[in-house]
């Protein structure tokens, strides 16, 4: 589905204009215009689209509404059908998901001495990890530093980060890009040989490593066979359903439930490491999302039953470029590198109305606001946008470099007869991060003892804001920190007689009935359903 005629007439405003853009640095917005825009068009700021949790270790602290449906659901596992004294798995550390996070939590576990168990919903890989396209920051550059990647990190969290984990976040960052390339990862290069470096909205170092922009699928790729190389066994599409707890309520297995043979099983481990990712595909406000399909916020609610306190629930991240056009990929994330590249995002009259690369939470708002104004475009499907001008790369930095740094994109672009190279891209928000999680300290342990948790279901890193690339560190420094550390502690663990329960989750029951909520909804929801023609 190329351009309609419609868009081609829309498309000449913005070739109109290229050419003087080209030259012009548009203007940074002041800490007061970026509060103004915020307050009144980022979604976090819509009141009502959020509400108070009932009960648990959050009760009191709003969550979006779409997040508080499944934290309040009942559970979905059924009591009578479940034997906790017949082990199926008994392992030191089980790791629950298979993206990054966990592939590396189980590495890391492996290596120091563990008997690990990885335990994922869908196929291993199957995460935001693989979909992660345009970079890994990391100051390992002589004119950087971890001190100054620490300060761009709490200024784009808006300084509510919490420190212990930032600062783990960007000490390990250098040590983890080697790892990554030891164990071979392909980065981009200079032709001598040093790693290829970019900005990132907020960067103010060239700080991000990138593979073209499949970066995450790249890493993916590496750790995925690493896993399957060191015999670390892997459960496939078998989801964690409830969490089981020991006689003094410390986290002591799981149950799991095998999509092929509908059957639950009971795993005993000394540790559990949640590694289940993000909440994407709750599609917080009706926003279409960049996440991948089994993005349904299960760790955040097997944790809270067990009593993990979260932290940061009330911030969502809105990525500022997803494709708005062509309506089969509404929602598919346009790299941050676009932009980074020099990209601008362009109005209705070919106008640039923001700076290309204001942290993610500012210029996500300053688009919305923008087709608020009227100064959007409307797709066929009825859908708002914006021009991304990715034409201007390739005047820019020279003939080539949009197919040469972006083939992904390109080719994902060309499926549907648009040529990003000599066309922009329509683009609107789209439903990216949960920039909280389960809280955690620096050695990712939660609130509940022997349950540790890395990657996007953990909260506190980011703190209210995450910038590009960031996320790809996080899963791996903090993975890493998990699978050691999850492995030391179930060194010390004799769990022999341990015997396994659900109490806690029968207690969270007794819970939701006293405060009256209805079993309309069951949790962890695993599949989202979009079988009724609605997001859901
Ligand atoms: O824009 C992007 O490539 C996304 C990167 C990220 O979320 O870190």
């Amino acid at each position: 589905m190329s351009y309609t005629s419609q868009l081609r007439e829309l498309i000449k405003r913005v070739e109109k204009t290229r050419e003087e853009r080209l030259g012009h640095d548009f203007p940074r917005m002041t800490p007061e215009q970026k509060q103004d825009v915020l307050n009144n068009h980022h979604p976090d700021y819509i009141k009502d689209q959020f509400r108070k949790a009932k009960i648990g270790p959050n009760k009191g602290d709003r969550f979006p509404h779409e997040l508080c449906d499944v934290i309040e659901g009942y559970p979905a596992v059924k009591w009578d059908e479940i034997d906790t004294s017949k082990i199926d798995y008994d392992v030191d550390v089980l790791v629950v998901g298979g993206g990054g996070a966990g592939a590396s939590a189980s590495l890391l576990a492996h290596e120091a001495g563990a008997d690990v168990l990885l335990t994922t919903k869908l196929r291993f890989g199957d995460s935001n990890t693989v979909m992660a396209q345009g970079g890994i920051q990391a100051a390992d550059k002589s004119n950087d530093s971890p001190a100054t990647h620490y300060l761009d990190v709490i200024g784009g969290g808006h300084y509510s980060n919490v420190p212990e984990l930032v600062r783990a976040l960007v000490t390990d960052a250098p040590s983890v890009i080697d790892w990554l390339e030891d164990l071979g990862v392909m980065f981009d290069k200079e032709d001598d040989g040093s790693m290829k470096t970019r900005h990132g909205g907020g960067t103010s170092k060239k700080r991000m490593h990138s593979a073209r922009d499949y970066t995450g699928a790249e890493i993916m790729r590496v750790l995925r066979d690493e896993v399957l190389c060191r015999d670390i066994n892997v459960v496939e599409f078998s989801p964690v359903v409830e969490l089981l707890m020991d006689k003094e309520g410390k986290a002591a297995g799981a149950v799991i439930y095998n999509f092929e043979t509908e059957e639950y099983q009971v795993v005993k481990a000394k540790t559990v490491i949640i590694t289940t990712g993000g909440l994407g595909r709750l599609h917080t406000q009706k926003f279409p999302t960049s996440n991948h399909y089994g993005a349904t916020a299960d760790g955040l609610v097997l944790a809270y039953r067990a009593g993990a306190k979260l932290a940061f629930m009330d911030t969502v991240q809105y990525h500022p470029t997803g494709a708005s056009y062509p309506e089969q990929i509404e929602g598919f994330l346009i790299t941050e590198k676009v932009r980074g590249l020099g990209a601008t995002p362009i109005n209705v009259d070919g106008e640039q109305f923001v700076y290309h690369l204001e942290t993610r939470d500012v210029e996500a708002s300053a688009i919305i606001r923008e087709c608020a104004k009227g100064k959007g475009i409307t797709t066929p499907s009825g859908m708002q946008g914006v021009w991304l001008d990715s034409p201007m790369i390739d005047k820019l930095h020279g003939e080539g470099t949009i197919e040469k740094e972006l083939p992904a994109m390109v080719r994902q672009f060309a499926r549907f007869g648009v040529d990003i190279k000599k066309d922009p891209i329509l683009v609107y928000p789209t439903l990216h991060y949960q920039n909280g999680g389960i809280l955690i300290n620096d050695k990712c342990e939660s609130s509940v003892e022997n349950l540790y948790v890395a990657g996007e279901a953990s909260g506190g890193t980011h703190g209210r804001n995450r910038l590009m690339g960031n996320s790809l560190l996080d899963i791996l420094v903090l993975g890493r920190r998990a699978g050691k550390n999850a492995a030391a502690k179930a060194q010390s663990i004799d769990n022999k007689s341990a015997e396994l329960n659900l109490e806690h989750a029968e207690k969270f029951v007794e819970e939701l009935k006293k405060e009256g909520i209805k079993r309309t909804k069951t949790s962890p929801i695993l599949i989202p359903d979009y079988t009724d023609g609605e997001l859901s």
